[in-house]
């Protein structure tokens, strides 16, 4: 049995993992939003950073690439990864994976999806809403082991507009980082 998963974040732009085939499509009734808070990747557990999860929501879609991994070997690889890799998200899903906008079928119907819930209980890393220019401040300012935060929003936003799929949400937060640096950098000269 063949494996697929789908990313939506990091996982886009890196897969880190041996694979088969990589197709870019969608998932249905999720949005993408930056409310996982990051303290191994983006952030520390001094200073958060924000990463992006999948939040429930009826009617809308969330682009991202979905990874084919075949062989026996490269699956156990691929999953010890990801485990260790997606650790702060709790969840896995199993969803339908959509290249056509007009098709009615899935491409792939069970593809593997890493979720931060908003359960605390559970996933005690979870932020939760804030506003754009709150949120915009606190990847400002986050580093983690994997980089700086802004780098991680940045690379989302240029992996999902070279693929066609801008996504409004990630797009407005890079806009209002790059907006909130110039305004800081004026302020300094
Ligand atoms: C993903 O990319 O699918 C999960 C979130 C992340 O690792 O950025």
């Amino acid at each position: 049995m063949v494996m697929w998963v789908f990313g939506y974040g990091s996982l886009i732009w890196k897969a880190g993992f041996n694979y088969d085939d990589r197709l870019f499509g969608f998932i249905k009734n999720y949005r993408r939003v930056f409310y996982q808070g990051s303290t191994d990747h983006r952030g520390t557990p001094e200073y958060p950073g924000r990463t992006v999860t999948l939040e429930p929501a009826e009617g809308e879609i969330c682009w991202g690439a979905a990874y084919k991994i075949s062989g026996k070997e490269d699956k156990e690889t691929a999953l010890t990864y990801l485990e260790v890799r997606e650790k702060q998200y709790d969840q896995k899903a199993y969803v339908d994976f959509f290249t056509d906008p007009v098709a009615s079928k899935p491409a792939i119907s069970g593809v593997m999806v890493y979720v931060a819930s908003p359960d605390k209980k559970l996933n005690p890393n979870y932020l939760g809403p804030a506003s754009l220019e709150e949120i915009a401040k606190q990847i400002i300012h986050a580093e983690g082991p994997s980089g700086p935060n802004r780098d991680y929003l940045f690379q989302l936003e240029k992996a999902l507009i070279q693929s066609g799929c801008e996504d409004k949400h990630v797009s407005d937060l890079a806009n209002e980082v790059r907006r909130t640096l110039l305004e800081s950098e004026l302020a300094r000269s």
